[in-house]
């Protein structure tokens, strides 16, 4: 009986060691410890037949049965430990790799904002043209957003301009993104050839055509012979592009800016129909650009000789051109946040 009991200690401690190997997650090991340590497991049930032993049997199995609950105990011990220091492993590389593009079905999923794809597909069409991109700043002074421009303090044209001054003399928010116009001549000189999309503000009451910040880009070009016809030929190339449509003409009426001379509005034939439409006004014509050659006292200003080099420039608001295009009726949609509207583009 001894020998068997001794076999039996033994073959206990290798049958636990072996499924102790096996087991890899925590429930795996819990059920081991139920199993073989448990109250009522395989080691207590062996133990119970010391109890019916001599005392001579006692003695000397005693030492065994101790010896096999510590080593299991212990065994136990160092298997659960590797488990579970393996979890927090796996747990620590699985937050280090999160991924956060991963799909997850029915999830909702963001998108540009129309101001920012309208943006990039401009860039995009300017760059193709070897036009450099400029930001310029929201916060400007009077020199860039105006003197500088041909726009002397008592000119009239300013009052067009419902500037939001700050309180640091000679600062304001921009007004126009013609800002960038001596900027990038300052910086860049001649030839020259910039995009600038930016913020503007303008101190007016808001309606469905108006907002107090909206959105513009400014072109100029600078070169020795520049004339109106490469203007026209620029906004053409751009407004077909954008409208994704080469049968768009262009109209061109005299137009009013004190930084181009001669100035001119440039219109777009209507994209949407051929006898007029809500779009268009029945009119079959769509206001887009302001522009013209660039005025010689606003090259002269930024010290470029207007004998040598011309250049033309122009302005549009991205709003309006994202609301034609879209067919969006209200300039508010674009800033309120409501997914509804910002969903379906
Ligand atoms: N800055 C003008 C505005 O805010 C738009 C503009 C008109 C820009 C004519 C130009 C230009 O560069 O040549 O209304």
């Amino acid at each position: 009986m001894q020998k068997n009991i001794k076999e039996e200690i033994n073959s206990l401690h290798q049958a636990l060691l072996a499924v102790l190997r096996s087991a890899a997650t925590t429930d795996a090991l819990e059920k081991i410890r139920i199993d073989f340590l448990g109250r009522s497991g395989r080691i207590a049930t062996l133990m119970k037949q010391l109890k019916q032993m001599s005392l001579e049997q006692k003695k000397e199995l005693g030492p065994l049965f101790n010896q096999l609950k510590v080593s299991s105990e212990q065994a136990f011990n160092t298997r659960s430990n590797a488990i579970k220091n393996f979890d927090s492993t796996e747990q620590a590389l699985k937050e280090k790799f999160f991924d956060v593009t991963a799909y997850k079905p029915n999830q909702y999923r963001g998108s540009l904002h129309i101001y920012t794809q309208l943006i990039q597909q401009l860039e995009d069409i300017f760059i193709s043209m070897g036009y450099s991109v400029e930001d310029g700043n929201e916060v400007e002074t009077d020199y860039y957003n105006f003197e500088t421009l041909n726009i002397p303090a008592d000119h009239p044209a300013r009052d067009i301009h419902d500037t939001f001054w700050l309180n640091v003399p000679n600062m304001l928010l921009r007004t126009h993104t013609s800002t960038v116009q001596a900027h990038a001549m300052e910086d860049k000189g001649v030839p020259l050839a910039v995009f600038a999309p930016g913020r503007c503000y303008r101190n007016e009451a808001t309606d469905a055509t108006h907002e107090f910040m909206f959105t513009q880009a400014e072109g100029l070009l600078i070169d020795k012979n520049i004339s109106i016809s490469n203007l026209l030929a620029t906004a053409k190339t751009f407004i077909q592009k954008i409208f994704e449509r080469d049968d768009i003409k262009l109209r061109v009426r005299p137009g009013y800016f004190p930084f181009v001379e001669p100035g001119l509005e440039i219109d777009a034939s209507c994209p949407f129909c051929k006898k007029g439409c809500s779009i268009c006004k029945k009119t079959r014509w769509i206001e887009l650009l302001g522009a013209g050659l660039v005025h010689s006292n606003v090259l002269q200003s930024s010290g470029i000789n207007p004998n040598i080099y011309s250049g033309f420039a122009f302005g549009f608001g991205l709003e309006r051109l994202a609301m034609i295009k879209n067919e969006i009726d209200d300039i508010r949609l674009f800033h309120n946040g409501k997914i509804n509207f910002l969903d379906q583009f």
